[in-house]
């Protein structure tokens, strides 16, 4: 690896500082940071504000996602040298941790301020990205920005998509100040892509599980994972006169949806979830009609991931209700000979896999080539206040990232 810059963390605590309190809960110390609301302009404001700081030129794509370019990325494209990106995303789930996104977009702006404190002048241009809703915790679809921009989700019906208060997000874009009719797929956008790189604080434990002292992994591959909404349907009515024979409560087909997801996973070989709840009515004292739930499951094996909702569908079915995809992401490695490189270039680190869903998984899919570097996470917690990275080893990331950059952006430093 690389020798860490002297100013990497100076740069690197300053942003920090300036992302900690937007979206922070007091009490929690998670974060709540969804697509199109005022702490997601905060925050939209503050990547624009360090890329202008650094003379950067900033552009929006058709979906909202923010790139900034250090070069010309339409010049070196038509000399047929497309940029190198880096960067990741700025939104959370509810109640998230403080890595999982912003990570990756400090240490990108940090390593560029590595490089040209180094002298570098880069062959291809660079481009650091914030890519929009990426948790998908406000409109349910994960990496929102990036499916929409490469085409593997319609602007219809990301348009159609509804938050908890029943807002589309057509209208919350409109109430963002943007135009809901520009969302669309961006080819120009995405050719500018030459390669894609993703720092991300690591979602388990692999890296302090081993015995050397190894902050940083290269990541193989996405396991396939997706979302699906189930519904069950009853009759609301008094929780104290209505006789239990003669009830028609929703909660009940739900809750053995719930029972058989577990079961299905674990006989399956996969890992399955129901974090989220809507209940109508929703009073305590009345009998559920109607129990919308999001059911999450992954797996190594995409016909395991598919056996695990075949088998909760049935029980829905039993039960009346209807189990629908919200959305799918297949098996997605990612370059592997891009893995390699990178992975001798930083000394020989680990390739390992991931359960997570990444924007990087969403541009492999579109045939982008693209890597992802994970820095290690002690508690190896994530999406919660507990995820965290130490910070040597997020200086260590930015490190690896700068040289990972180095060598992909070619060009060299003045002698
Ligand atoms: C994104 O973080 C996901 O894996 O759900
Ligand atoms: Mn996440
Ligand atoms: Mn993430």
């Amino acid at each position: 690896m690389t020798p860490r810059t002297e100013e990497a963390p100076v740069t690197f605590s300053a942003m920090w500082r300036d992302l900690t309190p937007v979206g922070r809960d007091g009490k929690s110390g998670g974060y709540h940071r969804f697509a199109w609301t005022r702490e997601d302009h905060t925050l939209r404001e503050w990547f624009e504000g360090e890329a202008r700081r650094r003379g950067l030129d900033v552009t929006v794509d058709r979906v909202g996602n923010q790139w900034a370019w250090w070069g010309d990325p339409d010049g070196a494209l038509a000399a047929g040298r497309p940029g190198i990106v880096t960067g990741s995303h700025l939104d959370s789930v509810p109640d998230g941790g403080a890595f999982d996104g912003p990570l990756g977009v400090v240490s990108a702006f940090a390593a560029l301020d590595a490089l040209r404190d180094r002298g570098f002048e880069p062959d291809r241009p660079i481009g650091i990205v914030n890519f929009v809703d990426e948790e998908g915790a406000r409109f349910g679809v994960a990496c929102a920005g990036s499916r929409v921009l490469t085409g593997a989700m319609t602007a219809d019906r990301a348009r159609s998509l509804t938050d908890s208060d029943g807002l589309s997000m057509a209208e919350a874009l409109t109430a963002a100040g943007r135009s809901a009719e520009d969302l669309g797929p961006d080819s120009e956008t995405v050719r500018r892509i030459g390669t894609f790189v993703e720092l991300h604080v690591e979602q388990g434990r692999h890296l302090s599980a081993l015995d050397e002292n190894v902050p940083v992994a290269v990541g193989s591959d996405i396991w396939p994972h997706g979302r699906w909404r189930i519904r069950t349907l009853g009759e609301a009515n008094h929780a104290g006169t209505t006789r239990l024979e003669d009830r028609e409560d929703a909660m009940l087909g739900f809750a053995a949806a719930v029972i058989a997801a577990r079961r299905a996973a674990e006989s399956h070989g996969c890992v399955a979830t129901v974090g989220k709840v809507a209940v109508t009515p929703g009073g305590v004292n009345a009998i559920p009609s109607e129990v919308t739930g999001w059911l999450d499951a992954r797996g190594a094996d995409e016909a395991a991931v598919r056996a695990v909702v075949a088998d909760v569908t049935e029980v829905v079915d039993d039960f009346g209700g209807l189990v629908v995809e919200d959305s799918w992401t297949g098996s997605t490695p990612f370059d592997p000979g891009l893995a390699r490189r990178i992975a001798t270039r930083l000394g020989g680190i680990p390739v390992i896999g991931t359960g997570a869903g990444h924007d990087a998984g969403i541009l492999a899919n579109a045939g982008v080539p693209t890597a992802m570097l994970f820095v290690r996470n002690p508690t190896g917690i994530s999406h919660s206040p507990e995820e965290f990275a130490t910070s040597e080893d997020c200086l260590a990331g930015v490190d690896a990232l700068a040289s990972v950059l180095t060598d992909l952006a070619g060009g060299g430093a003045p002698s």
